[in-house]
């Protein structure tokens, strides 16, 4: 399917889900196919001629009841959840907002998302501090509201400095957002225990750091907008990034939890908090996956998107939880979800990060062969082995099981388990399926084949 027919036929869809789960549409059929007025319900009953038969009148009634019932009950479900997530406020605080009074602190406000969000907020007339430890970009320079801090987040005490200088120079931070991340993908085995604490530190404990530098000062004010750049990964693990994906449940756990303390502990119910779970977005920090989940056809979000859907939800002066894009609000349930459903949707986000792992690695290897070639004058002599080939295979995506399975002739041929990709990444050998589809021959590219 074209992927404009695909869109045309998901926009169709969710016309008709939110057509029939909403209460107001089902509820006015209903009013009028049962106690409505006789001349309206006569015009419907002649427009559509099979409700003259009462059996299916009957029917289309009970249908239409059942979907009432069920777009009320999530519409209620989704009021309450805005309720619950914007701190069972009701009133709204717009008026305690004044935009060109207002300071922000944006950590990791030199790229991708944080900097986009950092223009909508400066447009807004808002002051803004950025913490990076990248230069401002040219993009951000020029702006009178943006103050350029160079701050290692995952250093306590220059969070806490830093912090003495923002609000010696702005004032007080009346919004934090807690943006700056880094991602690497790699298996948890290949993990260094230097990198595994300086991801937590940067994508975790630097959200204590920022939240013990500016809440206070919220909590005084009783005001303040506090933003959990998380990610969908706050849901879902996702293998050959665990590392990533559990600083963001990490981070996100952090964010419920001061929420909490801020309402409870501190009595400062109108501080306003919200998390952000994206799922991929084009900014530099996926780099190293990009062609592996564009192959993949995966979804992308534009980093404006992301800002925006950001900026928006400070500027409507309420918390909440923005799972981006929306259509994949139903991973916030992946906990409850039988456990074979559960591993079919790690699994399948797995799928594309792990074969991004396993390109880099023989990327990595053919630059070592290549460089080997040319430092010794001569081919890497594991490139005409059997073991090579095999080795190869393995790495393919669909593979991760390739093994001997029959030498088929002297001519160094041989049949490893394996799947279709195989055909198609198994460069530099030649490469079939064999009548079973489910095997592949390596053939060895030898200097006579
Ligand atoms: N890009 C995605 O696919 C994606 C998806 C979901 C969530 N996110 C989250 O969005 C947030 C923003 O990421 P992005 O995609 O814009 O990435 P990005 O790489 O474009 O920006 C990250 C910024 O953080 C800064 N930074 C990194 N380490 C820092 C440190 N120690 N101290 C201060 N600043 C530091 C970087 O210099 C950079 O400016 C991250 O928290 C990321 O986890 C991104």
């Amino acid at each position: 399917m074209s992927s404009t027919l695909s869109k045309l036929v998901s926009l169709l869809a969710t016309a008709v889900s939110h057509a029939t789960l909403n209460p107001a549409v089902t509820g006015m059929l209903l009013w009028i196919l049962t106690i409505g007025p006789a001349k309206i319900r006569n015009r419907l009953v002649n427009t559509v001629s099979a409700l003259r038969n009462p059996q299916t009148l009957a029917r289309v009634t009970k249908i239409l009841k059942g979907l009432l019932a069920l777009g009320l009950t999530r519409s209620i479900n989704k009021t309450l959840n805005e309720l619950a997530l914007n701190g069972y406020r009701i009133n709204n605080e717009k008026r305690r907002w004044k935009w060109n009074e207002e300071i922000a602190v944006v950590t990791g406000g030199c790229s991708g998302i944080g900097l986009l969000v950092v223009k909508r907020l400066v447009l807004k007339g808002v002051k803004v501090a950025i913490l990076d430890i990248q230069q401002l970009p040219p993009a951000l320079q020029g702006y009178a509201g943006i103050q350029f801090f160079s701050c290692d987040i995952a250093d306590p005490s220059a969070v806490a400095s830093t912090a003495d200088k923002v609000r010696a120079t702005l004032g007080l931070p009346t919004i934090l957002v807690n943006n700056a991340g880094i991602t690497e993908p790699h298996p948890i085995l290949d993990t260094s225990p230097e990198y595994l604490r300086k991801i937590f530190d940067v994508n975790v404990l630097s959200h204590w750091y920022t939240a013990q530098a500016f809440l206070p000062d919220m909590i005084q004010k009783n005001k303040g907008h506090v933003v959990t750049v998380a990610s969908l990964g706050s849901f879902v693990t996702v293998a050959g990034m665990v590392d990533y994906t559990a600083t963001k449940q990490a981070s996100f756990s952090l964010h419920e939890g001061l929420a909490v303390e801020a309402r409870l502990k501190h009595k400062a119910s109108n501080i306003l908090f919200t998390s952000v779970h994206p799922i991929w977005v084009r900014t530099p920090l996926i780099n190293p996956l990009k062609v592996t989940l564009e192959a993949a056809g995966s979804k992308f979000l534009e980093p404006a998107e992301v800002a925006n859907a950001i900026a928006e939800q400070i500027l409507k002066c309420s918390g909440g939880q923005l799972i981006l894009p929306a259509s994949l609000g139903w991973l916030t349930w992946i906990r409850g979800l039988p456990n074979w459903l559960q591993e079919r949707v790690r699994g399948k986000f797995a799928t594309t990060v792990l074969a991004s792992i396993v390109k880099r690695e023989r990327e990595a290897r053919t630059a070592e062969s290549q460089t080997n070639t040319r430092s010794h004058g001569a081919t890497n002599p594991r490139a005409n082995s059997c073991a090579y080939a095999i080795e190869e295979a393995q790495q393919c995506t669909d593979i991760y099981s390739a093994q001997l399975v029959q030498t088929l002739d002297p001519t160094q041929r041989y049949v490893v388990s394996a799947g279709r990709n195989a055909t198609k990444e198994l460069k530099g050998f030649n490469v079939g399926l064999s009548d079973r589809k489910t095997l592949a021959y390596v053939s060895l590219k030898t200097s006579s084949s």
